[in-house]
């Protein structure tokens, strides 16, 4: 007999990495968007680090276009922050979700090197929309100087360090337009797993002490972190296995499970659970979603083992390939429709649509 089904609304990941166009060998946007229903991911917005990043209206227009064609769930994009294109911002502002500023170098072309460039970006951004960061370290307290003197939203991107949560709740409690997001790897691991995983630990922001994983899961409960996303960044294993690998570690399908391991422990809340991986993104991103038809039905009791054989990602691997875990969804509702149930995909590609903003 089947075990009575929960039903929670379709989680949003803010921070993917779908590879395609570019780097397609990766991951591309039917098989990424598949390990989004697998994972109870409804919405994914996407970022703009491909070899051909997303810095103009036209490089925006493709990828929306090779979207339309293959998304089985919903997806928003972000523009990237190049180093002199503030002219695109208005052209672009209305179809994305955010603009994205690297201000660290991590994989893929875009960096913002100097000051003038990122004061350029923050002063021309507009809409309203997040100016989502990802800042390391010192580049925190960077873009909060800036924050303070552009008084524009700004989202933190994967934060990692007790020292990085200690300033954004600082700036919080002087009402700074600020959030942000922690990654399920960041709340999982730390860097004594990196023996054990070698390249498939390998990510930026890298893995962190248990004294900084102590302060993200203290600031999960306490509200500072806003957003809990996956940083999905899928890489071959061959690429893994170079003299060189690359950073990033795929994510779509492992975190829910994960989460609700933890609330299975008392780790974490159903219900904070929910605020962090659906309701503040939409309300962050201002995404106009249809909770009542996009839900999912997750069975809270069943064990099972995550498994690198049984991913939808194009990468085959997970930097949590057989961990125990509690907790797993069984169907998902995608605008009313049947999308996904025990393990298959029901959606055609293309099903998946482009958000829309309350804004
Ligand atoms: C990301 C990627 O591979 O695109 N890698 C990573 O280690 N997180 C880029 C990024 O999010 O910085
Ligand atoms: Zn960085
Ligand atoms: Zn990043
Ligand atoms: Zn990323």
């Amino acid at each position: 007999m089947d075990r009575k089904l929960l039903k929670i609304p379709g989680m949003i990941d803010v921070h993917v990495h779908l590879r395609d166009p570019g780097a397609t060998h990766k991951e591309d946007f039917y098989t990424g968007t598949c390990a989004a229903l697998a994972g109870g991911v409804t919405t994914i917005l996407d970022m703009p680090n491909n070899p051909i990043p997303i810095v103009s209206q036209k490089s925006l227009k493709e990828k929306m276009s090779v979207a339309k064609d293959k998304a089985v769930c919903d997806y928003g994009f972000y523009f990237g922050a190049g180093q002199a294109n503030f002219e695109e911002h208005l052209k672009v502002g209305k179809e994305v979700c955010g603009l994205k500023v690297y201000l660290d170098s991590t994989h893929g072309p875009l960096l913002v090197k100097d000051l003038a460039t990122l004061m350029k970006h923050f002063k021309y951004w507009s809409f309203g929309k997040p100016i989502c960061v990802h800042a390391e370290d010192l580049s925190v307290a960077e873009v909060l100087g800036l924050v303070a003197i552009y008084q524009k939203p700004v989202h933190f991107c994967h934060i990692s360090q007790a020292s990085e949560i200690f300033l954004i709740q600082a700036a919080k409690e002087k009402k700074l337009p600020v959030t942000c997001e922690v990654t399920p790897h960041h709340l999982f691991l730390t860097e004594n797993d990196e023996a054990s995983l070698g390249p498939y630990a390998k990510m930026r922001p890298p893995l962190r002490t248990k004294q900084d994983q102590e302060a993200l899961w203290k600031a999960v409960n306490n509200g500072v972190v806003d957003v809990i996303a996956s940083d999905h960044a899928p890489h071959t294993v061959g690429e893994k296995g170079s003299v060189n690998p690359p950073f990033g570690v795929p994510g779509l399908e492992t975190t829910l499970p994960l989460l609700l391991t933890a609330v299975s422990q008392g780790r974490l809340t159903l219900e904070r659970l929910i605020e962090l991986v659906s309701i503040n993104p939409a309300r962050i991103f201002g995404l106009k979603t249809d909770l009542q038809n996009t839900y999912l039905e997750v069975d809270l009791e069943k064990e099972w083992v995550i498994n690198n054989t049984a991913l939808a990602t194009k990468c085959g691997w997970s930097p949590f390939d057989g961990w125990k875990v509690r907790g797993k969804v069984r169907k998902v509702y995608l605008r009313g429709m049947k999308v996904f149930e025990d393990g298959e995909v029901l959606a055609r590609p293309g099903f998946g649509r482009l958000v829309i903003h309350e804004n």
